[in-house]
């Protein structure tokens, strides 16, 4: 299986940005941000931060609003700040150079076990299995497990597999081979396994049970109702920067709340009288294990007193330059459609 898989990924594996130089800088970068993301996705953003914090040293003395914003849209707001705290470390403790131990890549802030094994493989070449949802997937019908795939013995079974081949010796080239057999090949609806090169080892694709593997324990999605608000005034709106701790930490966002209608947050607001509200349109929004549906609306309230703790009113120009969450971005995006239905309106 070992050679077979080397001489698919010499043949058919994909040239992707971070495999020019196989640094240990740019394979932590390009992990983390997979972490998140389909590698489409990550491409321009990749290319975007190597080009703006091509190193450690510089990554470690950027401000970290700058991070924030070339990351924004990727999701886990906590990652980046995690990336900023590991280059000061970096940096301070080890000359700006990764180390070259499990434990040690552990401890650096946001390192865990997927990433540590990802550098020390990918980078470093030394034996340990990278094992994403790609490989769990690759796995799991390699050895046609029908345990679901969360389970302890289903985890050991697949960190364990993929332990035996890397042992074998390329640890480099075998991890990434299954990530892009899990990408092109095994992937998770209708796996082509006529392209495959293990299909004679694949205990699934024996079996022919492939499209029922991996087994997954079942997931529910809580759905929450929100409301957001366009305060406006003179071509700016109302924003604020949310807590650097916490969830979506440091990010800005619009007035918003879930879980209330319109009324009460206006009211929470102290605008319960005379205010006007526009339709702006609604979003769906899905993350964590939440999908989240947010009506928006908008209120002009021009000549009115109106302050809220913690908001400022920033120009609808400039807020290309701070980083949002990608719900409040999809909103805003929304509401500049909005608004240049409205200023076109009006002229
Ligand atoms: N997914 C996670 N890590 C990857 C990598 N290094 N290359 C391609 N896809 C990936």
């Amino acid at each position: 299986m070992y050679t077979k898989l080397l001489q698919w990924f010499h043949k058919e594996g994909r040239a992707l940005p971070w495999r020019e130089d196989y640094s240990p800088y740019s394979v932590w970068v390009a992990e983390t941000m997979l972490c998140q993301t389909q590698v489409e996705r990550v491409i321009p953003r990749y290319l975007l931060w190597m080009q703006y914090f091509p190193d450690v040293f510089t990554l470690s003395k950027v401000p970290l609003e700058e991070l924030l914003r070339v990351w924004e849209g990727l999701g886990y707001y906590t990652r980046p700040r995690y990336m900023h705290e590991t280059a000061k470390e970096l940096v301070k403790k080890f000359e700006g150079k990764f180390p070259e131990e499990y434990n040690a890549l552990c401890k650096l802030p946001g390192v865990g076990r997927y990433t540590a094994c990802a550098i020390l493989s990918i980078a470093y070449n030394q034996p340990y299995p990278a094992i994403d949802g790609n490989a769990i997937r690759v796995f799991a019908r390699i050895l046609d497990l029908s345990l679901p795939v969360e389970t302890k013995k289903a985890q050991t079974a697949i960190f364990d597999f993929g332990a035996s081949l890397v042992q074998k010796g390329e640890a480099r080239l075998v991890n990434q081979a299954i990530m892009d057999l899990g990408a092109m090949v095994c992937v998770p609806r209708k796996p082509r396994c006529v392209l495959c090169p293990v299909k004679e080892e694949c205990f699934a694709f024996q079996r022919n049970t492939q499209c029922i593997r991996p087994v997954r324990r079942a997931r529910t999605r809580e759905t929450v109702e929100a409301v957001i608000v366009f305060y406006h005034r003179d071509g700016q709106v109302l924003v604020r920067k949310r807590p650097e701790k916490g969830f979506f930490g440091g990010l800005w966002e619009f007035p918003w709340q879930e879980n209330a209608s319109l009324d009460e947050l206006i009211f929470k607001h102290g605008l319960s009288s005379g205010s006007v509200p526009e339709w702006v349109g609604e979003i769906d929004h899905g993350y964590c294990n939440r999908q989240v549906k947010a009506r928006i609306f908008f209120i002009d309230v021009n000549g009115w007193p109106l302050s809220l703790g913690g908001y400022v009113w920033k120009h609808i120009d400039h807020l290309e330059q701070y980083p949002f969450s990608s719900f409040h971005r999809k909103a805003f995006r929304l509401f500049q459609k909005f608004i240049m239905g409205k200023r076109g309106m009006n002229t």
